[in-house]
């Protein structure tokens, strides 16, 4: 069971990841369009590992005797101004999205409900990741993209990452 409170924030935050896949779906769209396969693929994968985080909080919601209530998802933008552009919006994209986790943990600590603190654990260790993820890649770009060769050089290896599904989506589907 939980707060009508803590419910209503875990209800948005499916929201707010589904909105964190949308927009890395077209930052690699845009990406793509732009030649930039590299990067391309590194969003790919972010808007695949969004997915997860959505897909972690819906199970945990339900298999913790929560009601789900799916919401309008606001469309993402389009038009980007050029690779730095778009890692500098994703850090501060992050940077959002852990000052939400932090208000559900907050709330969930109000409300004495210590399971949902407990699931959230997760999601704060992860958010250190996110940002130091998002941070790493504008620093390197600002380091390294300013000449062709050592764009190309980065954009080769941001293009290695590959998917692989968040542990934490098995555990919570294992009850469906
Ligand atoms: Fe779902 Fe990028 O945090």
């Amino acid at each position: 069971m939980f707060t009508p409170k803590v419910e209503k924030l875990l209800n948005e935050q499916i929201a707010a990841e589904f909105y964190s896949a949308n927009l890395y779906l077209s930052m690699s769209a845009w990406l793509d369009d732009h030649d930039y396969r590299g990067y391309a693929q590194w969003f790919y994968v972010q808007y695949k590992e969004e997915t997860d985080h959505a897909l972690i909080i819906y199970n945990y919601l339900r298999n913790a005797g929560g009601v789900v209530r799916l919401s309008a998802i606001e469309a993402p933008p389009v038009e980007f101004g050029g690779v730095r552009d778009i890692l500098a919006q994703s850090l501060e994209h992050e940077q959002l999205v852990t000052s939400l986790i932090y208000q559900i943990n907050s709330q969930a600590l109000a409300d004495k409900d210590f399971k949902t603190v407990q699931f959230l654990e997760w999601f704060i260790k992860e958010q250190v990741e996110e940002e130091d993820n998002s941070s790493t890649n504008l620093g390197r770009f600002d380091n390294f993209g300013s000449d062709a060769r050592g764009l190309l050089s980065l954009d080769q290896e941001l293009g290695t990452r590959v998917y692989t599904q968040t542990p934490q989506l098995a555990l919570y589907e294992g009850s469906v």
